[in-house]
């Protein structure tokens, strides 16, 4: 049976800038996006029935349609209607290695790598712009997820500029075990918060000016200098979910005292904290401190790295 396996890397923002309301009800952003080396593993089946079956051992992942990889595939037998006739139904797999609802595009990159897989399995032959058309319909992070690496996003987060790739620094990942942040709340509160003060009618947003908001950190980037990348990490939402849940700026501020992490921040919505720390850090001694300061079992932890991968299809 025809069967295709992907690797779907999960992300986090190094810059994540609200600058003002869209007339869609989304928000205007400005983004620099990174991929990590922390993975979910996709298999892709065509079934033996005209229908989606969607299997995942993690108790927080949803199997029908809240799950937004499920979506994915709905939409593409919704658009290859014909091709979904011909090859029949999709039993999709995921191993979930990306923690839930964390802020880390989890639900978006394993969405990715349905509309890859899904291409390759019906042999649809579809290029890169069409898959990108297809996944800005399912998700504002979604066309990030496709391509991978460090880029800039604006627009609601699907226009997108690629970046010099990073690769030379170890993250750590640190997230209360039972702690989820609805990425819905996030933007709604700080809409109701700061309205007032970032609102710019959708007409008067300039682009050259959108990117000025993050030039220093494109220009650390491109000049690979590590250490003022971690030190112009940014990220809007932290004023929403800082107040409301203060044990996740405890951890952050836990990750900033160590003196071998460059930079800590909040990713997207949260509530996960990443710290970047050089390649060549004591990850381990690091998360051992971290966790005698803050002294909370529910904190997990992971180690990884920045990566240049995208989707990837192993078999
Ligand atoms: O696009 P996606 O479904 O990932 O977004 C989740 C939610 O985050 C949206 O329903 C919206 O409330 C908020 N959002 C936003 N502006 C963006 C991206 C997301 O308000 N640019």
């Amino acid at each position: 049976m025809q069967h295709y396996s992907l690797t779907a890397p999960a992300k986090i923002n190094l810059h994540l800038e609200i600058i003002g309301d869209r007339a869609d009800g989304y928000h205007e952003l400005v983004m620099i996006l990174q991929g990590i080396g922390l993975e979910d593993r996709i298999d892709l089946y065509a079934g033996s029935t005209q229908a989606i079956h969607l299997h995942c051992e993690h108790p927080d992942v949803p199997l029908g349609p809240d799950n937004i990889a499920y979506k994915a595939a709905q939409l593409m037998c919704r658009e290859y209607s014909q091709a979904y006739a011909q090859y029949g139904g999709l039993e999709i797999t995921i191993d979930k290695k990306i923690p839930v609802a964390a802020g880390l595009a989890g639900g978006s990159t394993d969405a990715a790598a349905v509309l890859v897989g899904i291409n390759l399995l019906w042999k649809l032959g579809l290029t890169q712009p069409e898959l990108q058309t297809l996944a800005s319909q399912l998700g504002s992070d979604i066309p990030f997820c496709l391509e991978g690496g460090t880029a800039l996003a604006l627009g609601r987060g699907e226009e997108l500029s690629p970046l010099q790739g990073l690769d030379q620094a170890t993250v750590i990942l640190a997230k209360h075990r039972n702690l989820f942040v609805s990425t819905a709340w996030a933007y709604q509160s700080y809409r109701q918060r700061f309205g007032e003060s970032y609102y710019q009618k959708p007409e008067t947003i300039e682009v050259g000016k959108k990117q000025a908001h993050s030039a220093d950190l494109v220009s650390a980037i491109s000049q690979q200098d590590y250490l003022k990348i971690g030190q112009l990490l940014y990220n809007d939402l932290e004023k929403v979910v800082f107040p409301e849940y203060p044990k996740v700026e405890a951890l952050k501020s836990a990750f900033q005292e160590e003196k071998e992490v460059l930079g800590a921040m909040m990713s997207g919505s949260g509530p996960t904290v990443f710290a970047l720390c050089s390649a060549t850090a004591k990850a381990q001694d690091i998360i051992e401190n971290v966790r005698s300061k803050i002294n909370d079992s529910t904190v997990e932890f992971w180690t990884t790295e920045l990566t240049n991968r995208g989707i990837q299809v192993k078999s």
